[in-house]
């Protein structure tokens, strides 16, 4: 796993841009995240693409996760975020992600699958969680995952409450792509900022490999970037 640490988000995310540019052409397909960590990455993305350098036309996209229970057209779901944050501002081929609103859980995870499986994810950005997750693969998740529903911890409930008006709006189920699918992208640029991430990410990259760190897994990846600021880095020896 190599690392790489800036000063800023921004510097970091001018860098994470560069890598993702260097990775993709016009017909790839990514994997995406939401949170506030890939914002900056987004709007690089997207000056690029205003100022006719780079075109997404046929790029398609498979998102991370999605909270049971919300609306495309509800603020905070990833749905609405993706719109807001890249998919408005430069549209790809085809963009997918879990349907919330599903009747049936376990109808909509094997549909995500099997939508998985229509184009292969060459590059995969995520975030991680202040517990070590990646994607909504919480600690204690299976490392050959496929699409699940999952309980949200208390730790995740209470990181994204920043996102909702009260903590008991936040949702407590969310659908996520599993961490087998997670590990068979070709490449993983993971994003972290902020002091409150040094924690996961010292686990991640210097701890034992365990389902109690799920990020911990791509210590077993081939080929992880990982993107981080100093206060992020800062627990590292
Ligand atoms: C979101 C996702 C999560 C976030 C993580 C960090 O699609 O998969 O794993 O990446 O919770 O969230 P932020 O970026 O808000 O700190």
């Amino acid at each position: 796993m190599k690392y790489l640490v800036f000063d800023s988000k921004k510097e970091a995310s001018k860098e994470a841009y560069k890598i993702l540019k260097s990775l993709i052409d016009e017909n790839s397909t990514l994997g995406l995240a939401t949170g506030s960590t890939p914002t900056a990455l987004y709007e690089e993305m997207i000056a690029d693409h205003k100022a006719g350098n780079f075109s997404y036309k046929n790029v398609k996209s498979y998102n991370l996760d999605e909270y049971v229970g919300l609306k495309p057209e509800d603020e905070q779901s990833y749905a609405y975020f993706m719109k807001e944050h890249l998919f408005n501002a430069k549209p790809f081929a085809k963009s997918f992600l879990p349907n919330g609103m599903a009747e049936d859980a376990d109808q909509e995870c094997e549909r995500y699958d099997k939508l998985l499986e229509e184009y292969h994810v060459g590059l995969q950005l995520l975030g991680i969680g202040r517990n070590g997750h990646i994607g909504f693969n919480e600690p204690g998740s299976s490392f050959d995952g496929k699409t699940h529903k999952v309980a949200l911890t208390q730790s995740t409930i209470n990181a994204n409450s920043r996102f909702f008006d009260n903590e008991e709006d936040v949702p407590k189920y969310a659908y996520s792509m599993g961490i087998g699918t997670i590990m068979k992208s070709d490449t993983i640029l993971l994003e972290a900022f902020g002091k409150n991430k040094a924690e996961a990410v010292k686990a991640m990259i210097e701890g034992p490999v365990t389902p109690e760190v799920p990020a911990s897994v791509l210590q077993n990846h081939p080929d992880v970037v990982v993107i981080i600021d100093e206060e992020a880095a800062s627990l590292l020896k």
